[in-house]
């Protein structure tokens, strides 16, 4: 089948490759021509294990183009896939402003019917806005549909799941869209096994915002159960695990830290408060899990302060800016909570990052930043760990001791076994092991 996808971020470029890899022919629309021209030069606007290789094949072999015109990309497919971003506005709302713009060219430009897809995460209600919108717009005398399919995949893991997804959710208000649909992943789901599932848009928007807040409601209650685990005496590791055996619980995303970032569980947890606020009905179950993921940043502050007493002029060097391993993506990364925060206390910060330091240098290009892990740590009075990179996980211990002014270890991620750490002879604080 053709298929337009609008937005080569994270999700419109992986959703496009993985759908030509399927055996579809895909056209990836950006209005941003720099990154349209970098995909034709072969190279990918962002950091995707496997991209690349899935990209270049499947150009190769013809069943992948790109365009910067919504124009060319409504002329092209039946069915148009929106991507584009959705980033929170000054008052925390998505910014709707370009899945309108989307809507509005496709209205424009359709001569027969059209499908358009809402894949980026966006409140719920927005097929109804995007249909008004295309109501608006529309020349021809035509039908269209306007369905909800919305991601799931992880980023750092987007081909796997993308390729291979537990569930597929479509919310379609007709039969001819929910075909289509289904058209579209019957190569996927052949191969992986995942359930197709069908229903009506508003519950498809929901799927998204609940399955989210769900997760980020896991991470939030290990963190709330770390902070017991601290003055209790327990070892959170240990009651996740035990915990997680369970399999009406399950072992996944009992992971405690530093609190969860990224560009989906802060916003998406957001939508679903305002939603539940706007339809008069207050959500005070997720309220209480965004105030746990802010204290958790609070309190590992608290632990750098009390191990450093005064913070000016110490030397704290960071290991991982990325919101989480196997990405360049810094969008509500805790690194945007600690480093202007430690720079406002006078420290004197050095980080390290494989791949997100250039994405975290747009917005905070006064961070000196380092390729080399010990080379970061030279001279520190503390490490500060804040993603889980293998790098970090396989660090050689003795040398890091060496190279640092204090052997003190703040772990955000709980990367160490703490008793092999502090018989290299560091001091190491870690989340929710007393
Ligand atoms: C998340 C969801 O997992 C995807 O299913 C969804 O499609 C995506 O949002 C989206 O809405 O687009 P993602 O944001 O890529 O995916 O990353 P996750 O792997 O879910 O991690 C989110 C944050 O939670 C990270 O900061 C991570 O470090 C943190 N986390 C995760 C924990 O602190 N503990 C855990 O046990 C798991």
């Amino acid at each position: 089948m053709k298929i337009s996808v609008v937005g080569t971020g994270y999700v419109g470029l992986v959703t496009g490759a993985c759908f030509s890899d399927a055996g579809h022919e895909v056209m990836c629309i950006d209005n941003n021509p720099k990154k349209i021209e970098m995909l034709h030069r072969g190279e990918m606007p962002i950091y995707e294990p496997g991209l690349e290789e899935i990209v270049k094949r499947n150009v190769e072999a013809g069943r992948l183009k790109f365009s910067t015109s919504v124009k060319e990309g409504t002329e092209f497919a039946e069915v148009i896939f929106i991507a584009v971003g959705t980033p929170p506005g000054p008052g925390g709302e998505a910014n709707m402003t370009y899945v309108e713009q989307v809507g509005r060219e496709v209205a424009e430009n359709m001569t027969s019917y059209r499908l358009l897809v809402e894949k980026s995460t966006v409140p719920a209600k927005t097929s109804e806005h995007l249909k008004r919108t295309v109501l608006k717009y529309l020349r021809a005398d035509t039908d269209f549909d306007v369905a909800s399919n919305p991601e799931f995949l992880r980023e750092g893991t987007a081909i796997p799941d993308a390729t291979n997804p537990d569930r597929v959710v479509v919310g379609v208000e007709s039969k001819r869209a929910g075909d289509l649909l289904e058209e579209i992943y019957k190569p996927i789901l052949a191969k992986g096994g995942g359930k197709f599932l069908r229903m009506n848009v508003t519950s498809a928007e929901l799927t998204k915002h609940a399955s989210n807040s769900f997760l980020a409601m896991k991470i939030s209650f290990i963190n709330a159960v770390s902070r017991i685990c601290e003055l209790a005496g327990a070892d959170v590791e240990q009651v996740a695990q035990g915990m997680g055996l369970d399999p009406r619980i399950g072992p996944r995303f009992l992971k405690a830290g530093v609190g969860y970032g990224g560009s989906c569980f802060p916003k998406d947890v957001d939508a679903f408060v305002r939603l539940a606020d706007a339809l008069g009905n207050e959500f005070t179950l997720l309220k209480e899990v965004q105030k746990i993921n802010k204290t958790q940043r609070e309190h590992v502050m608290k632990k750098i302060k009390q191990e450093l007493w005064v913070v000016q002029d110490k030397r704290i060097a960071i290991f991982g800016l990325a919101f989480k391993p196997e990405t360049d993506d810094v969008r509500e990364a805790p690194s945007l909570y600690f480093v202007p925060e430690l720079q406002a206390m006078k420290a004197k910060l050095r980080a390290w990052d494989p791949i997100a330091e250039g994405k975290f240098k747009e917005i905070h290009p006064d961070l000196e930043t380092v390729p080399d892990l010990y080379e970061c740590a030279k001279d520190a009075d503390l490490v500060l760990i804040l993603t889980e990179w293998d790098a970090v996980k396989n660090i050689d211990l003795a040398k890091l001791k060496s190279v640092m002014a204090c052997p003190v270890i703040v772990d955000g991620r709980n990367t160490f076994d703490p008793a092999t750490v502090r018989a290299a002879g560091f001091t190491y604080h870690s989340i929710g092991r007393a």
